[in-house]
């Protein structure tokens, strides 16, 4: 059976790419940030995942708003960037791992949760930039991408997700493979780009919620959607990734590394590497 190695989460923001691409990282602005990423990379290097599962929601560059899945589970060959108009480098296609996408849509739609397949899925800067962050080099294992909702209304539950995470979790052991899976979620953590609170971040909550993900990895679930806005703005609800990928792991995790700097753009960006306990 599968090996679930972890997950890691990232905050993804346009302007990462156009630092990358620029050669920033090291400007006063981007060190805090990129700073976080070479420890989770060398524990990436020792754990060798084979495939990930990255947890991301799409901006408008694969689902726009006539068509708005809850959930989409991609099951393609290969999955193409395509301009969003951020002005950043598209990057190379992404390699599918076809074997696991459809073992995980039998088990996923055999455990209660209605996926939307798709087998043609452009990916957006929510998951080509984790994927650069963490595999510089373009050397990535394959990928299966899930999109959670959380850009029209109504987005589903920080139960719901849970629930949804937990049975992936499940999914992925249960794969008949000797492969070694990573799951990566993607978004957060509070930001807000638009409306009267423009520009709004709860330093407080970001960090009880990545407290929460070692501790009490459930906590956030008390919250309703309306509620989770309030407090981490309208899209600071993308913590929902986060969710996704820590209930994969099941009760007991290990704290890796992390990091918390504000702001990038204008989210307060987190990056947290958490193993299977
Ligand atoms: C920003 C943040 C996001 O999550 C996103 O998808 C786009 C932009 C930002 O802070 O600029
Ligand atoms: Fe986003």
């Amino acid at each position: 059976m599968a090996h679930l190695i972890g997950c890691v989460n990232t905050s993804h923001v346009p302007a990462i790419g156009k630092a990358i691409a620029t050669h920033q990282e090291q400007a006063a602005y981007w060190k805090p940030f990129f700073d976080g990423f070479p420890p989770i990379r060398e524990w990436l290097r020792r754990e060798r995942p084979d495939a990930v599962v990255v947890i991301y929601n799409d901006h408008g560059l694969n689902f726009f708003l006539d068509k708005m899945p809850t959930f989409a589970l991609g099951a393609a060959e290969r999955y193409v960037n395509a301009d969003e108009g951020w002005g950043i480098p598209t990057l190379a296609p992404f390699a599918g791992e076809l074997d696991l996408s459809w073992h995980l849509i039998e088990r996923l739609i055999d455990a209660d949760f209605d996926l939307t397949t798709c087998q043609e899925m452009r990916v957006d800067h929510a998951f080509t930039l984790p994927m650069k962050l963490l595999w510089p080099d373009g050397d990535a294992p394959p990928a299966v991408p899930l999109c959670i909702n959380t850009v029209q209304f109504p987005l589903p539950s920080a139960r719901r997700v849970w629930a949804l995470g937990r049975a992936l979790g499940e999914a992925i052991r249960a794969w008949d493979s000797d492969k070694r899976v990573l799951v990566l979620g993607s978004g957060g953590l509070s930001h807000q780009l638009d409306g009267q609170r423009a520009g709004f971040i709860n330093k407080d909550f970001d960090q009880r919620f990545m407290r929460s993900l070692v501790e009490q990895p459930d906590w956030v679930t008390r919250y309703s959607i309306h509620e989770l806005v309030e407090l981490s703005g309208t899209q600071g609800v993308e913590l929902l990734m986060w969710l996704a990928a820590r209930a994969t792991l099941g009760d007991g995790a290990r704290l890796v590394h992390q990091n918390y700097h504000i702001p990038i753009s204008n989210t307060a960006s987190g990056a947290m590497a958490l193993a299977c306990a």
